[in-house]
């Protein structure tokens, strides 16, 4: 391990079918007034809001509420909830959803005593808050973002069609806890589940794929993958299975709290790629990733080819024997589309709305990360959108 580095997660977690209780414990620590947080109202449908709501009337609290946040959270949307929460003087912002709903809390929790606006500070210059911030805590129902236990926060603004992430460097952004029920899973439609599960490999796949130094990191990661395979695959033939669907709920949240990161330049280019795919056309986070993937990993395969050549044997159990370095590793990225295309899930662009007269603007909106194995330049990217929209690409040009 060669890096230099801090660990420090101060997120504490609540884990299984009674962690809900919990919120009994935390509430008492913060001020009465709290923002609920929620999404579209799937949390109505499950039963999950009147459970949250009775606790916090249980605890004395002064409830006021953003409903609607959105998958893919706006600009406009997060003006509205920085407003709601001033005229709360909310002394809690508590999130009840997935990724969407606990990122746009984050951005809310940063934005409510900023004097600037959050786009241009947070998202344009990527700054940290000089100013006070709000605590956060999350209900987690959809799995797949990590964010219950990191500091990213991503936001669409979707009049310059920019979908960006900010990782806060300060670990107070994380939430202060985050209570993770697999139960609360079981009732995301399949598309959701798959989509979150593609997410989580991916996010693995982001830090393992940077780096030629002996990692602790990059074990951890094999064994998360190894582990993730196996539950996705008991998940995809009964979502109801509790045991696989609480293995992946846990996977999600390790394989993006920083652990495996340590240590790692880290990647990062799969979801540069799929953000701008997610500005355009507002498609599911974990489709747009895995509609990217293939074609970015194995034009990058040549320029970290041990490493490819790892994952084929470690994590895909691909017998080396006899064959070429190369071969090992491309038979390594065959089993990953199998296991995708088993999945179901979305394995081109076009199929997420992405159009011919996009692929310009897609690679305008695509930042270039320098952290894995090949910098892209503006030509290898829309070769690489090209691909993903399912077209044959000359393989020499
Ligand atoms: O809005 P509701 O009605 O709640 O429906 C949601 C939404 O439509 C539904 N859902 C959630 N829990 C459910 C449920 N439906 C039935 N039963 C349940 N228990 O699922 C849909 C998707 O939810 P969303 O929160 O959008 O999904 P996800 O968790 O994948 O979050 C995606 C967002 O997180 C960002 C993505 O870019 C995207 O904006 N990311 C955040 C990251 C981070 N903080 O580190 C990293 C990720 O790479 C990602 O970029
Ligand atoms: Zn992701």
């Amino acid at each position: 391990m060669l890096g230099n580095f801090t660990y420090c997660n101060p997120t504490k977690l609540y884990f299984g079918d009674e962690s809900l209780s919990y919120l009994n414990t935390e509430l008492p620590k913060y001020g009465k007034n709290v923002v609920l947080i929620y999404g579209g109202g799937s949390i109505k449908r499950n039963g999950i809001y009147d459970e949250v709501v009775r606790i916090l009337k249980d605890n004395g609290k002064e409830v006021a509420e953003i409903a609607g946040v959105m998958p893919n959270p706006t600009l406009p949307k997060l003006y509205e909830g920085v407003a709601i929460a001033r005229k709360h003087q909310a002394d809690l912002l508590l999130a009840v959803g997935g990724g969407s709903v606990c990122d746009y809390a984050k951005a809310v929790s940063v934005s409510v005593n900023c004097k600037e606006d959050p786009w241009e500070k947070y998202y344009q210059r990527f700054e940290e808050p000089d100013c006070e911030t709000l605590p956060v805590g999350c209900v987690l129902t959809m799995v797949g973002t990590g964010s219950e236990m990191n500091a990213g926060a991503v936001i669409t603004n979707p009049e310059t069609k920019q979908k960006i992430g900010h990782v806060f460097a300060d670990e107070k952004i994380m939430p202060r806890f985050a209570i993770l029920n697999p139960r609360y899973t079981l009732t995301l439609p399949h598309y959701q589940m798959v989509a979150g599960i593609y997410d989580i490999f991916n996010h693995i796949c982001e830090q393992y794929f940077s780096g030629e130094d002996d990692n602790t990191s990059d074990y951890i990661s094999e064994g998360l993958m190894r582990s993730l395979l196996h539950s996705s695959r008991i998940a995809n033939k009964n979502p109801q299975d509790y045991e696989a669907r609480s293995n992946i709920m846990w996977t999600a949240t390790w394989a993006l709290n920083t652990l495996v990161a340590k240590g790692k330049s880290t990647d990062w280019m799969v979801h540069m790629l799929g953000q701008a795919v997610g500005a355009y056309t507002n498609a599911t986070h974990g489709m747009t990733l895995a509609a990217v993937s293939l074609p970015y990993y194995r034009y990058i395969l040549p320029d970290g080819l041990p490493k490819f050549r790892r994952f084929a044997v470690n994590v895909w159990d691909v017998d080396p024997a006899g064959k070429t370095d190369e071969q090992v590793a491309r038979e390594g990225l065959q089993a990953m589309e199998d296991w995708m295309k088993e999945l179901g899930l979305v394995m081109n662009i076009a199929d997420l709305g992405a159009t011919e007269e996009m692929l310009e603007g897609l690679a305008d909106a695509t930042l270039v990360m320098d952290g894995g194995y090949k910098v892209l330049s503006r030509d290898e990217i829309v070769r690489i959108f090209k691909e993903s929209m399912g077209q044959a690409v000359n393989p020499k040009a």
